[in-house]
């Protein structure tokens, strides 16, 4: 899809869409003869359309022998806009030409542009590509409707800013695009190693560096949670390990990303009821976040040190799988007795961490994870909830929540609630029960983080999602993947 800024309507338009701040006047629109405008004032009038945020209409109509498509698009108030809002505004657009089959589509901005000209031309070129996605690999027939060009309508001579600002956004949304095939993917075909060769193509195509350590290694390195975790299943767990040195003459400078890489989760012996596992070909969501970023840091050359790591495994029933009551010692030498096999992201996780702080020598650790079902039902499906013990770099996660539109929501780590975590067998225990699910989670994993700087993002209600509307297309939101790389750019 092209994607570029225009300095004048073309002599055959084909379709325009007029974005415009509440209570519209086309009269005082550039761009548009009074043909035009009379025909939008008339269509205004007798829709009564008032350009309420977030109100779209369109029609038709004969310009000589050829049809055009109008798409109207309501702003709302000029100072209640906010980045987050116009790039839901664009890609509700982009949607309604896409049903409309609008070929080559024209934006007029009837609005004061709230951002500057790097942000417009992100959340335009990123909003164009995200709601174009489908993951139809496996239909025999499907008909999409490709949008061919996107001209933004401005008479700035100067474009730089605004193309950077679209090659940014292309980037942005071709990683999160990479991550939700990767989650879209269904388990009987992505499974510990097809992940890691899916993360190789990766590093080929994006320029990062990758390694993958086999079961044989995992055991020499003594990751007895997250091999306990694939014990079940025919597929053994992977350890991919990937990493990007974008500002090598500070190597003590070095920032590990954990993602969460359950290719499926049955829930183990404690297996999970039917409509609960159906999903779960997603729990590796937050690998594909780790990958999806990874890929994007590396293409925008940020001056940071990454490393991804994902502790991928199948949580599977056999004769070999963990069982409830399983006592295991992790890579760190904390034992823990497994009192659900459902809650074995955790147990994957520590291990992963454990591995990027001694032989990675990461010097902060965020790990991001499809961890509770609490998580969710707290939050919801728009939230993420956020935990961490460095306010300084969460402040940042913030910032880059901002930025990118990813809404997260920090909890608290209420110390009081260890307690729940305490095992009488063992160091540990792998759940706290009923009570503060996504807390207990977080505390579980904050024993294993050495007191380093430490994030950790459960997208368990983000990471998918059964209706497509603005940015997002029916399954994998490919949630993450901005976040991170929003972050990361905070942290250069
Ligand atoms: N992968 C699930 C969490 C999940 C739930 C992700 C719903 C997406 C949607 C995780 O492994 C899990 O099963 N968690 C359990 C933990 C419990 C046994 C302590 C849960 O949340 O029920
Ligand atoms: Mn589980
Ligand atoms: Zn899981």
């Amino acid at each position: 899809m092209k994607i570029d800024v225009s300095r004048k309507l073309p002599e055959h338009l084909d379709t325009l869409v007029l974005i415009h701040e509440e209570d519209a006047k086309p009269e005082d629109l550039d761009f548009i003869d009074d043909e035009l405008k009379q025909d939008l004032d008339s269509f205004i009038k007798a829709e009564e359309f008032t350009f309420a945020h977030g109100k779209i209409s369109s029609y038709t109509r004969m310009h000589g022998k050829k049809r055009q498509i109008i798409i109207l698009c309501g702003a709302g108030k000029n100072s209640e806009l906010n980045t987050h809002k116009l790039r839901t505004l664009f890609a509700n657009c982009w949607r309604t030409a896409t049903r409309l089959k609008a070929r080559q589509i024209h934006v007029l901005m009837g609005f004061e542009p709230i951002v500057n000209d790097v942000i417009l031309g992100h959340v335009l070129a990123e909003s164009a590509l995200l709601s174009a996605y489908k993951f139809n690999k496996y239909l025999s027939h499907d008909e999409v409707h490709e949008i061919e060009c996107i001209h933004l309508l401005l008479s700035t001579k100067n474009t730089r800013h605004i193309n950077r600002g679209i090659l940014e956004g292309r980037i942005y949304a071709e990683a999160t695009n990479l991550a939700r095939d990767l989650v879209n993917e269904p388990a009987n075909i992505l499974n510990p190693e097809s992940l890691a060769e899916h993360a190789k193509k990766a590093a080929l195509q994006y320029g990062f560096s990758i390694e993958v350590h086999s079961v044989d290694k995992l055991k020499r390195l003594k990751m007895e949670a997250l091999l306990a975790v694939g014990k079940g299943s025919k597929s053994d767990p992977k350890l991919i390990i990937m990493r990007y040195m974008g500002n090598p003459d500070q190597k003590h400078e070095l920032t590990a990303l954990v993602g969460k890489g359950l290719t499926f989760d049955t829930g183990g012996y404690c297996i999970k009821p039917g409509p609960g596992m159906v999903n779960m070909k997603n729990d590796m969501g937050g690998s594909a976040a780790v990958i999806g970023a990874m890929a994007a840091i590396s293409t925008l050359k940020l001056k940071v040190n990454v490393v991804g790591i994902i502790a991928a495994a199948e949580n599977m029933i056999s004769g070999e799988a963990y069982r409830p009551g399983d006592i295991i010692t992790s890579m760190a030498g904390k034992t823990i007795e497994v009192i659900n096999t459902d809650a074995e992201g955790r147990l994957t996780l520590v291990d992963a961490i454990h591995y990027a702080l001694e032989k990675e020598k990461a010097d902060r650790v965020l790990d991001i994870a499809t961890l509770t079902g609490a998580a969710v039902a707290a939050l919801g499906k728009d939230y993420a909830a956020v935990l961490g013990n460095d306010d300084a770099w969460l402040h940042k996660l913030n910032e880059a929540s901002d930025a990118s539109g990813e809404l997260v929501w920090k909890m608290p780590l209420h110390e009081p609630y260890k307690e729940l975590i305490k095992s009488e067998v063992a160091d540990l225990k792998n759940v706290g029960g009923p009570l503060a699910g996504c807390i207990t989670a977080a505390l579980f994993i904050r024993e294993f983080v050495q007191e380093k700087p430490w994030i950790h993002i459960d997208i368990a209600g983000t990471a998918l999602t059964d209706k497509a509307s603005g940015i997002h297309s029916y399954g994998a939101t490919g949630a993450g993947v901005r976040l991170l790389t929003s972050l990361l750019r905070n942290m250069e």
